[in-house]
């Protein structure tokens, strides 16, 4: 398959997250519309309504609706081939059931996509990262239900089409994999995903299991849609991967490890083997789940096997083991390495953990891999003169891409690219912050509403430069 020889070096952003306007251009609310900001250790709150006083970070962003100029103009400064940013489902369908697609939102991503294209940057789309119209959950109760699977296909072939010959490059959803029914999970991560809070579920077992079935299902469903659309599109899907370390070469506590890294991976054999597999089944039946599945959904998954797999990157941890009471957990399961130190949010530095799911992955499926994410999210401070020195993040990536580079050239893993997370600071999905930065952009915006907006080059915006003029 034809990907093109260029390594694509860039960054990630989400809608939710960088757009602001949350209300303008004919937009309805999403699900992240109505929940406040948080902190680390201070859960962000969810609400089902817009509450007077309450601060909802993705009301205004980092105003991205309206810079989106600027903020390109800097990332083509950098040297950037690609960007990787969401559409908003709401932004298109407003209520996401309506009848018609809201034209000048469809008006306002075609103009991203040439803003990128103007500047030699390809456009690379996420067609869900956390957005849902919010009435879908008050309507049809979200992603348990079929007719949502439908409107997102109505969605996404809107899309297919609006970005002809513009776009090529399409990811179906981001990080849906972080639902697994087997797993306890805390609300903000289930809601982020599926709209649906952990606590307000009366069987999250069974529902979580029918959630990620439909949403995998929609997710193969898109990729052949995208490709009837135009055969020239190239279809992925976005999954966070954490690899998970045995504590020691004990056989039970390697068994355990492989068990739990293996608990990430069902929807990507589903959507890169084609077939919903077999043994995910026969679990959910140990635990008398039955799929709800219909005449056709077979033929979707052979249909719909996926050209590229998205990876997200941050972090490893331990397996969870006896003994380990106490131990502190991470934040997407297993508990901390003794050998790794972590962020200020707890989320464990682990360079060689991306050389591993790199070869892990690629070589697993056989299909190119796409860093999606990676980056540090760290307090900066701005110096008397101005000036952001984050060498901390530097160090970070630093060490990322040298893992990477080995993943490449002595690995020989197929890597389309690089793209960080996030080139330009914006809202922290877990906690809504704005101090947990990620860019090589300062945005003077702080958590409690404050600040002009204005974007500042960091010191690492420079040495990016430099990495991509170097090249893979
Ligand atoms: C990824 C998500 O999992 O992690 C992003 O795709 C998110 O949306 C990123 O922003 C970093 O997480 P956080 O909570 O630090 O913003």
């Amino acid at each position: 398959m034809d990907f093109g020889k260029k390594f694509l070096w860039g960054g990630s952003i989400a809608a939710h997250q960088c757009e602001g306007a949350w209300n303008q251009g004919g937009k309805g609310p999403g699900i992240m519309d109505l929940v406040t900001a948080g902190a680390c250790g201070r859960p962000r709150e969810i609400c089902s309504g817009i509450v007077e006083g309450k601060h909802y970070p993705s009301h205004e962003g980092i105003d991205f609706y309206h810079r989106y100029r600027e903020d390109i103009k800097l990332f083509a400064e950098m040297g950037f081939t690609a960007l990787r940013f969401s559409v908003d489902w709401s932004r298109i369908y407003p209520n996401g059931d309506d009848e018609e697609p809201n034209e000048e939102g469809i008006a306002y991503y075609r103009s991203v996509a040439e803003e990128l294209l103007n500047h030699g940057i390809e456009p690379i789309v996420t067609l869900y990262h956390f957005e849902l119209p919010f009435r879908l959950l008050e309507r049809y109760g979200g992603w348990s239900s079929r007719k949502v699977v439908d409107l997102y296909l109505r969605y996404c072939g809107t899309m297919f089409r609006a970005l002809k010959g513009k776009v090529r490059l399409w990811v179906t959803f981001n990080e849906m994999n972080h639902l697994d029914p087997q797993t306890e999970a805390s609300d903000i991560f289930t809601y982020m995903i599926s709209g649906v809070k952990y606590s307000g579920m009366e069987n999250p077992a069974r529902e979580l299991a029918q959630i990620g079935y439909l949403m995998t299902l929609a997710g193969v469903k898109a990729a052949r849609l995208a490709r009837e659309i135009d055969p020239e599109n190239r279809v992925g899907c976005v999954f966070g991967l954490t690899p998970v370390y045995p504590v020691d070469c004990a056989p039970d506590h390697v068994m355990d490890a492989f068990l739990e890294m293996e608990r990430q991976f069902y929807q990507v054999d589903a959507m890169c083997r084609g077939a919903f597999p077999a043994y995910r089944e026969q679990e959910y039946r140990n635990s008398g789940i039955l799929l709800e599945k219909e005449d056709g959904d077979e033929e979707d998954f052979r249909q719909g096997v996926l050209d590229f797999i998205g990876v997200n990157y941050y972090s490893s941890s331990v397996a969870h083991h006896e003994g380990d009471e106490g131990a502190e957990e991470t934040l997407f399961g297993g508990v901390q390495n003794p050998y790794l130190e972590q962020s200020k949010w707890g989320w464990a530095i682990d360079p060689v953990g991306l050389r591993y799911t790199l070869n892990y992955v690629y070589k697993r499926y056989g299909l190119p891999v796409l860093v999606t994410e990676n980056g540090l999210g760290a307090v900066d401070r701005v110096e008397a003169d101005g000036t952001i020195r984050d060498d901390y993040r530097i160090a970070y990536l630093e060490r990322h891409i040298g893992e990477l580079k080995k993943a490449v050239r002595l690995d020989g893993v197929e890597c389309l690219g690089y793209l960080t997370w996030a080139p330009i600071d914006l809202v922290s999905a877990t906690t809504g912050e704005m101090k947990k930065r990620y860019g090589f952009i300062y945005v003077d915006r702080q958590d409690d509403g404050s600040g002009s907006l204005a974007r500042t080059r960091k010191k690492s915006f420079e040495w990016f430069q430099k990495v991509i003029e170097e090249g893979i």
